[in-house]
């Protein structure tokens, strides 16, 4: 079966880069991590790469004039390792017209939220401030409009009374976990396609995310 290869791009605790290095060990998922890129040098997230092993690179933001200058930094890193897909897992960096188009139909990003629904940041309070009853995580393609591009697959939790954010957060995180690792799985198996702006899986149209929930995909 074949193997895709990765470059993950972070820039904090790297958790859902953990669950990606994690379900590698556990052979769920046939993947090669080819780099993993930070802006912050601080990063939790590096130390969780070099525990594994897996080459690192610090490229911080600020050194750069502009936004595409800094992305054609790690372009200048990312080319040479021919990843199948560019992995975006907890990168705060919002990423300029020319990377995006640089990796059309190979990037993709997992947000906390139901998206459409709250884009940008402080999404768990919102959900709370709105209390919403169910809040989630989506795993998306990549587009040029903030946090948006085909969704791949969502995961919901309910929101609870007692709930603030961080806690929300937790439990948020803990589904994101398993989508992220997932979704990459049904690329790589070829289950899942993304042409001329259209997901297929298993040769259909996904004409809605698919959904997990309860521990069930569906
Ligand atoms: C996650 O909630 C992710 O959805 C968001 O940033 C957070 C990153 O967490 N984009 P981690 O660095 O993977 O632990």
């Amino acid at each position: 079966m074949s193997r895709i290869s990765l470059v993950i791009l972070i820039s904090g605790g790297g958790s859902n880069l953990q669950a990606i290095i994690d379900a590698i060990s556990n052979n769920e998922l046939n993947a090669d991590i080819k780099a993993v890129i930070s802006n912050q040098a601080n990063a939790t997230g590096l130390e969780r790469a070099h525990r594994a092993n897996i080459k690192t690179c610090v490229i911080d933001h600020k050194r750069f004039p502009d936004r595409e200058s800094f992305d054609r930094s790690m372009i200048d890193i990312i080319d040479p390792l021919k990843p199948d897909l560019v992995v975006l897992a907890g990168f705060m960096r919002i990423l300029s017209d020319y990377f995006i188009d640089c990796y059309h139909q190979r990037l993709v990003n997992i947000h906390p939220s139901l998206l459409p629904k709250y884009k940008g940041l402080n999404t768990h309070q919102q959900a709370i401030d709105n209390h919403d009853s169910i809040h989630g995580a989506s795993v998306h393609f990549v587009d040029h409009e903030l946090d948006s591009g085909a969704i791949i697959v969502q995961a919901e939790t309910p929101v609870l009374t007692s709930d603030d954010a961080a806690t929300l957060a937790s439990r948020v995180l803990k589904e994101e976990h398993k989508i992220y690792p997932m979704a990459i799985k049904m690329l790589n198996e070829g289950r899942l396609t993304f042409e001329n702006n259209r997901l297929m899986l298993d040769n259909h149209l996904l004409s809605k995310p698919l959904l997990w929930k309860n521990g069930q995909l569906s």
